[in-house]
């Protein structure tokens, strides 16, 4: 499973980039509006950064409004993706910027069916919100899960990205049920690093080390 950054912020982005550990970006109208810069600058920079997959949301409401909307974000950058919630005017915008090359991902997807309907349109990715789910008492893993079985039984190329995720646990549910992307906020990517006898082992190899240099003789 590849690993994507769920955030617009430039320096989370630039420093997991740096660890090698993400491919790919997504970012959504909340996202953006929260680090308040110009959204298609910022766009740009991001996709000159990460060498993978950039998503950057429409937010037209209109089929033609987002057609037209798509095709100028798809020119910011050969990376860029074009996110596209998954509505009535969003899979038929979806149909015609698909047949273009246009790379298209289908968002707020809550339903197997949803997504089924995103694979018929030529969607490039489909992401299932596994968190807004279990927010609202439904098992967001056990509607991923149908997904992933409904594009195997069919030799579906839309990728799955497994979005909305709240907590490392997540992240592993997600590998086991065969999401190809999980798409992941920076603080838990930091967590997902994170094991206390990692931190203790590290601490006690060291000091062993400065204990030998202390006590070995040198070689003669
Ligand atoms: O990228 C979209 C998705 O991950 C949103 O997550 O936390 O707003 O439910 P959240």
């Amino acid at each position: 499973m590849k690993l994507f950054i769920d955030t617009a912020n430039i320096d989370h982005i630039k420093e997991m980039n740096a660890l090698g550990i993400i491919s790919g970006v997504t970012t959504n109208p909340s996202l953006c509006s929260k680090e308040g810069k110009d959204f298609k600058s910022s766009i740009a920079e991001i996709a000159s950064i990460v060498n993978g997959p950039i998503s950057a949301e429409a937010v037209s409401t209109t089929r033609d409004g987002i057609i037209q909307e798509a095709r100028e974000l798809s020119q910011i950058a050969s990376n860029i993706v074009v996110k596209i919630p998954i509505m009535e005017e969003g899979l038929a915008a979806t149909k015609v910027l698909s047949a273009e090359g246009i790379k298209i991902n289908m968002t707020l997807v809550f339903s197997a069916n949803q997504a089924l309907l995103a694979a018929q349109v030529g969607a490039a990715y489909v992401s299932p919100f596994i968190g807004r789910l279990d927010d609202i008492g439904h098992d967001g893993i056990a509607e991923l899960d149908k997904i992933v079985t409904i594009y195997d039984i069919y030799d579906i190329k839309t990728e799955i990205i497994s979005a909305s995720i709240r907590h490392p646990l997540h992240v592993i549910q997600s590998a086991q049920v065969g999401a190809d992307i999980a798409t992941i906020p920076y603080n838990i990517l930091k967590q997902m690093l994170k094991h206390p006898l990692t931190d203790i082992g590290i601490e006690r190899f060291l000091e062993d080390w400065k204990k030998l240099q202390e006590t070995a003789s040198p070689i003669k």
